[in-house]
């Protein structure tokens, strides 16, 4: 593997810790703000992105370089409403998508098909995720973000889905 795609893959891996961080502390939040569907969906997020993390870490054992576990900052721990985080969680992904997408092209000038073929699990990965995110967003938006518009949500993500959005992703 070249060098430039191996630090490039670890420096990617940041995002993915850190993306695992802010959802665990959005969920929490939830969990204090007395969604515990909300929250629970938002923690198996946060567990989503630890397994996206794995993914890259495996990629570079199989191919005998070695993974670095980046230092990650606290995440933000304090929202207005849970639009507005999950706004905030749909632009992190954002900011995923373009790394990613930055991976591949990488991958592609090197002529890495491995890399590649690792990376396009994570670009059709990465759309249904911000798919999800907007579909979320769209329904609290629609619930007024409070009362029985938000508890109605709280009650369909307990169940593990977002309506009217694809399958939930895999990790
Ligand atoms: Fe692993 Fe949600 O990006």
């Amino acid at each position: 593997m070249e060098s430039e795609v191996r630090d490039a893959i670890n420096a990617h891996l940041t995002l993915e810790f850190e993306a695992a961080h802010k959802y665990h502390a959005m969920s929490i939040w939830l969990e204090l703000h007395d969604l515990p569907g909300f929250a629970s969906w938002m923690k198996s997020q946060s567990d989503a992105e630890l397994g996206h993390a794995r993914r890259f870490i495996d990629h570079l054992l199989e191919r005998d370089e070695t993974p670095v576990i980046p230092a990650t900052g606290q995440p933000r721990a304090e929202f207005d409403s849970p639009v507005q985080m999950m706004e905030i969680a749909l632009e992190s992904e954002r900011k995923v998508t373009a790394s990613i997408n930055q991976l591949y092209e990488l991958a592609f000038k090197h002529g890495d098909r491995a890399a590649q073929m690792m990376l396009q699990w994570f670009i059709n990965e990465q759309m249904e995720e911000e798919n999800v995110a907007r579909t979320l967003i769209g329904r609290l938006r629609l619930a007024g973000d409070g009362g029985v518009g938000l508890l109605m949500i709280d009650q369909e993500l307990a169940g593990g889905k977002v309506p009217g959005a694809m399958d939930e992703p895999g990790g």
